[in-house]
């Protein structure tokens, strides 16, 4: 099933340098890159993409890391983009990602961890219609 997702490059991977990488290795993948915004995430956004998680012990340290500098935001599609989007960023926390995937070449720690994907629930389209809502 072709499928669309979300995918953010975060504001450490940006700052690092390693945009180009990173988009070099979606396209090696086979992904479709369907919308893509280099953009300062407000405080207001963050406070609704990352909504599911305000109960979290870490919520505050989330919502200001991910306005800290600019990302690059993504749409996707490819045959399961969600799983095969996941697959390709490996583990949240790096230490447990798997060699060649992106948060193992990548990230620094769970929190700063290069990069974003929707979670294989109904997250993708919301997270799409977020950031780009003129291809929905
Ligand atoms: P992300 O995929 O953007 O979605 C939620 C984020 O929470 C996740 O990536 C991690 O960067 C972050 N996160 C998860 N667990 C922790 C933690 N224990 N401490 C700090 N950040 C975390």
């Amino acid at each position: 099933m072709i499928q669309r997702t979300f995918g953010l490059i975060k504001p450490d991977a940006v700052a690092a340098g390693h945009t180009g990488a990173i988009i070099s290795r979606i396209e090696k993948e086979g992904f479709k890159i369907v919308g893509m915004k280099k953009m300062k995430i407000s405080r207001a956004q963050a406070e609704v993409f990352y909504g599911v998680h305000k109960a979290r012990p870490f919520y505050e340290e989330l919502v200001s890391f991910i306005t800290s500098g600019p990302v690059v935001a993504l749409a996707l599609e490819k045959e399961n983009a969600i799983q095969a989007w996941r697959d390709l960023m490996g583990a949240t926390n790096p230490a447990q990602a798997a060699e060649g995937t992106l948060r193992k070449l990548f990230a620094k720690s769970i929190g700063e961890n290069a990069v974003h994907g929707s979670d294989p629930a109904e997250t993708a389209p919301f997270e799409i219609v977020l950031f780009f809502p003129e291809i929905c």
